[in-house]
């Protein structure tokens, strides 16, 4: 562990955001994306790990085409630092891999090597953000747990309400996440964002005694379903779209403020404990 803090040593510590739902499809990826790249243009290096094990597709959104992944690494045919891809607007990008169930199931072997390895990635990042899948499998709660802040992303769609729900009052049961972000995706009127933030918001401190903070809403926009299909979603032109604006907007939220609290020291100590997590009940239930 010491020789670990040496190679970095001094490296202030990058604030770490979990990007997460309950219900799939809601737009967790183009949040993530959009936020990097409104991140950059607050001038904050970003590091976003694809941590969707299921269908990693951050790289397919960033336009970007990896040859290795994370599995490479556990496998030992690459080095960490070597799977860090470029990505537009100098975001960086450590790609998934399809068929990890749960980083936490790892070996102590491998662990071990994840460890060692992201002591390796030199370059420093202020901020890393975590693309995590859907739903309330332990390799998803795992990095909200780990993370800093964990950000909700909804629909008004009363299924993807439902399941956002139940994915707060598991992390909160759970995990003991007890303060999280919240943003509702797809709105069609801003009065239709407020309500749902404000009627989550209150249902969970009544119940759960949850604090969910307003991360904002974001419009629907056929421009955004349109740049998917071109593959011209992570574009500078993009971020100008009303939906890139409002994205732009969460982001000035979420990172433009007063510091956000870091509960790790360092990224390593973020991986320690991230990985070192006991399975919890909840696994295998979604
Ligand atoms: N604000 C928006 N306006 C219009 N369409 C949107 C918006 N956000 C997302 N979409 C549409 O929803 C689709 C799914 O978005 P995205 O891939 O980001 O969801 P996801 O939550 O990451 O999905 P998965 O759970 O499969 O990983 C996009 O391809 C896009 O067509
Ligand atoms: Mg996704």
């Amino acid at each position: 562990m010491s020789s670990i803090r040496m190679i970095n040593g001094g490296a202030r510590a990058p604030q770490v955001l979990a990007i997460t739902s309950g219900k799939g499809g809601v737009g967790k990826t183009l949040t993530t994306v959009n936020l990097a790249m409104a991140a950059r243009r607050l001038g904050k290096s970003v590091l976003i790990f694809d941590g969707d094990m299921g269908l990693a597709n951050v790289d397919i959104v960033l336009g970007l085409k990896s040859r290795y992944n994370i599995r490479d690494v556990l496998d030992g045919h690459a080095a960490l630092k070597d799977i860090v891809i470029k990505g537009p607007l100098g975001v960086d990008l450590i790609p998934s891999g399809s068929g990890i169930a749960s980083l936490t199931r790892l070996s102590h072997v491998q662990k071990q090597q994840i460890i060692e390895q992201i002591s390796q990635l030199d370059h420093h990042y202020d901020l890393i953000l975590i693309d995590t899948g859907a739903g309330i499998a332990d390799s998803v709660t795992h990095f909200c747990k780990a993370a800093d802040q964990t950000l909700v992303v909804t629909t008004p769609e009363p299924h993807a309400m439902t399941d956002a729900y139940a994915l707060i009052k598991v992390l909160a049961e759970d995990h003991g996440v007890k303060s999280l972000h919240l943003l509702v995706n797809q709105t069609r009127s801003e009065g239709e964002g407020l309500k749902i933030l404000t009627r989550i918001a209150d249902v969970a401190m009544r119940f759960l005694d949850v604090r969910v903070h307003s991360a904002g809403h974001v419009p629907f926009d056929p421009q955004v379903t349109k740049s998917v299909m071109l593959r011209r979603a992570a574009t500078e032109e993009s971020t100008h779209t009303i939906a890139g604006q409002a994205w732009g907007q969460t982001a000035r939220r979420l990172f433009g403020g007063p510091e956000a609290a870091r509960s790790h020291s360092d990224v390593q100590e973020f991986w320690r404990s991230l990985l070192w997590q006991q399975p919890s009940r909840a696994e295998g239930v979604s």
